[in-house]
């Protein structure tokens, strides 16, 4: 990555995670573009990055005007000029390998290449792009223009070239970064997945309601967000992912997703994002008294 000069970014996935990143590469002033393949969250996404910029200004700023963000579903196209790509798309593996596989063919040989991964090999992802000591894990955490940690996973083939350009990233972003080894779910992961599977399987066993376990945490623990608060701001589609991911590449049964959490992603309860999950939510995301039973 040539940093004597403006970074370009192509961040790959217009959901969660894909919008937090552009939104602070965008705010660090970086030319930021978004592909997804679905030109509506692509919108939805452009609407609320603009919101959540212009509410970052001071509004008697006469800071520059943030670059314009560029918005594309034409893959091939976006990565032509990036210097840093980083993928932001679902965790299931083969998607991320065939994603991979796009960005080695049509990304410059100079560009620094990311996956946000929250479980998956690094190691592995950089196979698709022939083993290239360019691929390295940047594991932001949601809401991103809130949480201050970027986890730098350092693959088999990570090259240290590679390694500074990431950490220089994060510092033009804001973030603070930890480097890590790859390892099955890193460290956040691995100990945050256990935590919000045992408080699941709580819930599940009448133990305690979803409230009072997050209580629980947060006065007795002092965690800012109980364990199911977090779990619904994730996405509980997106949680379930992480922990089939997890589960798969470990083997280790703590990782293997609760029984609560796959019937809550059948029916349609993804957590925040789709108005209820282990709460309800109503239009602007604030928290309404559950209507639904959680247990059975
Ligand atoms: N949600 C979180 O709190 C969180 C936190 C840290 C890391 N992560 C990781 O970030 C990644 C993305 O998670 P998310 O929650 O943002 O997912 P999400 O489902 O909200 O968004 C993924 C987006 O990728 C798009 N997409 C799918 N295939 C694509 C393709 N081939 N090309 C371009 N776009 C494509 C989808 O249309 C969707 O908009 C995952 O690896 C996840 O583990 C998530």
């Amino acid at each position: 990555m040539d940093r004597s000069r403006g970074v370009k970014l192509v961040v790959i996935g217009a959901g969660t995670m894909g919008r937090g990143i552009a939104t602070v590469a965008l705010q660090a002033g970086l030319g930021t573009t978004i592909v997804d393949l679905d030109p509506a969250v692509l919108e939805d996404a452009r609407q609320a990055i603009e919101r959540r910029v212009t509410r970052g200004r001071n509004a008697d700023s006469t800071d520059a005007l943030p670059p314009s963000l560029r918005l594309s579903t034409d893959l091939r196209a976006a990565l032509g000029d990036a210097d840093a790509v980083i993928e932001a798309v679902p965790e299931v593996r083969d998607l991320k390998r065939a994603v991979f596989g796009q960005v080695r063919e049509f990304a410059p040989k100079r560009a620094l290449l990311a996956t946000n991964t929250s479980t998956m090999s690094v190691s592995e992802l950089a196979e698709a792009c022939d083993g290239s000591a360019r691929v390295i894990g940047m594991h932001f955490f949601n809401p991103v223009h809130r949480m201050a940690l970027v986890e730098i996973v350092v693959g088999n083939g990570t090259s240290e070239q590679t390694k500074a350009d990431a950490i220089a990233l994060c510092a033009r972003l804001g973030k603070e970064p930890i480097v890590v080894r790859d390892v099955p779910g890193f460290v956040t992961s691995r100990l945050g997945l256990l935590l919000g599977n045992a408080a699941m399987r709580l819930v599940e066993d009448d133990v305690a309601s979803a409230a009072d376990v997050d209580k629980a945490m947060r006065l007795g623990y002092g965690h800012p967000m109980g364990p199911l608060e977090l779990a619904d701001l994730v996405g509980l589609d997106a949680r379930l992912n992480n922990l089939r991911s997890m589960f798969a590449r470990s083997g280790d049964p703590q990782y293997s997703p609760p029984a609560i959490l796959e019937r809550m992603v059948e029916a349609g309860r993804r957590g925040k994002k789709s108005g209820t999950g282990f709460y309800d939510y109503d239009e602007q995301g604030r928290r309404a008294p559950s209507t639904q039973g959680l247990a059975s």
